[in-house]
């Protein structure tokens, strides 16, 4: 049965390419292997960018995809060729099933990495147990290294703690940390040179993100968006070199320095290789497959969650869903898609 009807009606060109990898393809031949997987759509912060007004209600009361259900995705998934699974929010942390998650998630067969993004509130005491149960790479966002102003921008005074919880992550053997940081005009782009510093001297990537309008930022991005376009020019001047892409490189282009610990990452949302090089599903806390992070519409999963024998149909639809996905998002044509914040799927 082909659940999926839409815009392509029933003709659908996505494909399995049965190469060394398995490996979905879409129409445009990008190769699918990685998942974002939303735990839960709520957060502890509320960054000014994300959720300046907290938690929306309805988020507060949605029910989230179970241990069952997120096992029986992450398993299809895998059987069609996803290698690495990332753990988002809102904040994953705060699912007290977090750990056990992760086991799950890596006793699946074709699952060869586990990450988590993460604002890194409880990383200090996290650390060292979620590396023992298979998360090898974390993401935490720390939009300033200046306690007053991280307090300002993500509404809560924990950077000190922040910081001690990526040392934890350190300690616990945690290789890959990437530090996110999203720049905003007259608050943080003034300390994009101590983040360059810390990346040269800490084996830690620093990955500079450009703020992306969503249905509920809109004020704030007029006032706070910052064309990151300028550090092409600043980063060589620094002594950074691009590096080449590979070929199953996410959207952000990855810059390194000859002595320099760690990398630095641009992820530009308006440049032309954030949706050449889409390589990414993502499924939100309820089990929506978004085929763009500025999408429109979700496409519910969660009704071939319900017991093992539906795997087929599950991996079927979507196998049909990716084939519509379309090659790029809207954004330039100022249609950011019915996303009302990041939070909802973690970013
Ligand atoms: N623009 C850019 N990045 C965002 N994030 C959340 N909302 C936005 C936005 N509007 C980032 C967070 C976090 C990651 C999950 O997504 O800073 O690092
Ligand atoms: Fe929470 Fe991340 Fe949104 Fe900040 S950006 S409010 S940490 S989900």
């Amino acid at each position: 049965m082909n659940r999926c009807q839409g815009k392509s009606g029933n003709t659908f060109t996505s494909r399995i390419w049965k190469g060394r990898d398995k490996l979905i393809l879409d129409s445009y031949n990008r190769a699918f292997s990685y998942l974002r997987l939303s735990l839960l759509p709520v957060c502890n912060f509320r960054c000014v960018y994300c959720l300046p007004n907290g938690n929306p209600k309805e988020a507060l009361h949605q029910s989230h995809l179970s241990r069952p259900e997120i096992r029986r995705l992450v398993s299809a998934l895998a059987e069609l060729g996803i290698r690495k699974v990332r753990l988002t929010g809102g904040e994953p942390t705060l699912r007290p099933d977090l750990v056990e998650v992760a086991k799950d998630i890596s006793g699946i067969s074709g699952v060869e990495k586990i990450a988590l993004t993460t604002n890194g509130y409880r990383l200090a005491e996290q650390a060292h147990e979620l590396k023992r149960n298979g998360i090898s790479a974390i993401n935490v966002s720390v939009d300033s290294l200046v306690q007053e102003k991280f307090a300002v921008i993500t509404g809560q005074d924990r950077l000190p703690e922040i910081l001690k919880g990526i040392r934890a992550a350190q300690d616990a053997g945690i290789s890959q940390i990437k530090i996110n940081v999203v720049v905003l005009k007259g608050l943080n782009e003034h300390e994009i040179g101590d983040f360059l510093l810390w990346s040269e001297r800490a084996p830690i990537d620093v990955r500079f993100i450009e703020l992306m309008p969503t249905k509920d930022n809109g004020e704030f991005f007029a006032k706070r968006h910052l064309s990151l376009g300028f550090l092409e020019t600043l980063l060589p001047h620094r002594g950074w070199n691009r590096m080449e892409r590979e070929e199953t490189a996410g959207p952000a282009d990855v810059w390194d320095k000859p002595g320099a610990l760690g990398k630095i990452g641009l992820i530009r949302p308006y440049s032309t290789n954030f949706c050449n090089s889409c390589n990414r599903l993502r499924v939100t806390s309820q089990g929506d497959l978004q085929l763009c992070l500025f999408g429109k519409g979700n496409l519910p999963l969660r009704p071939l969650l319900q017991n093992d024998a539906q795997r087929e149909e599950l991996k079927s639809f979507v196998l049909c869903a990716l084939g519509q996905k379309n090659f790029s998002h809207s954004l330039h044509e100022g249609d950011y898609g019915s996303t009302r914040n990041l939070a909802a799927m973690g970013g």
